[in-house]
């Protein structure tokens, strides 16, 4: 799929942002492998840590509706530069996309965006093989 659509709706998204404390907006989408794509925004919290990134809203909408296959998520955030998914996100994204071959656009627009693997944004992630060691298969859900 050509990532402007992606990137638009991702842009999109950025109108609902819930901003009060940092007036910074984000916006994300995810494609998911059969062709339908969530958005979401972020929604800050009085109490700060409480606060949703762009793109975990945008996944958790798509899991909350049953969806766990994905191909593709853009970003766009009013930093004005390439906006760098946080740490969290890289995370959440880790646990169900594949680090080789899921693609994180970092978009300013539809025509000027950087397009990078989840496995370069986030080298030696901890998974379910991690918690293998431990004892559990983590496959109990
Ligand atoms: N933010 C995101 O939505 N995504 C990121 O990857 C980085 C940060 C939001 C969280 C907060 O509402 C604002 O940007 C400032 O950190």
């Amino acid at each position: 799929m050509e990532y402007r659509k992606l990137i638009a709706e991702a842009v999109a998204a950025k109108e609902s942002a819930y901003v009060p404390y940092s007036h910074f907006r984000v916006g994300a989408a995810i494609l998911t492998r059969s062709g339908e794509i969530y958005s979401g925004c972020n929604i800050e919290n009085a109490s700060f840590s409480a606060t949703n990134c762009a793109e975990r809203t945008a996944v958790f909408k798509a899991v909350s509706e049953g969806r766990r296959e994905f191909e593709a998520l853009a970003v766009n955030g009013d930093n004005g530069d390439y906006l760098p998914p946080c740490g969290v996100c890289r995370q959440v994204l880790a646990e169900f996309c594949d680090l080789d071959t899921f693609l994180v656009i970092l978009a300013n627009s539809e025509e000027d965006y950087r397009v990078m693997t989840l496995g370069e944004l986030l080298p030696g992630a901890f998974s379910r093989e991690s918690l293998r060691a431990g004892g559990t298969s983590g496959d109990e859900k």
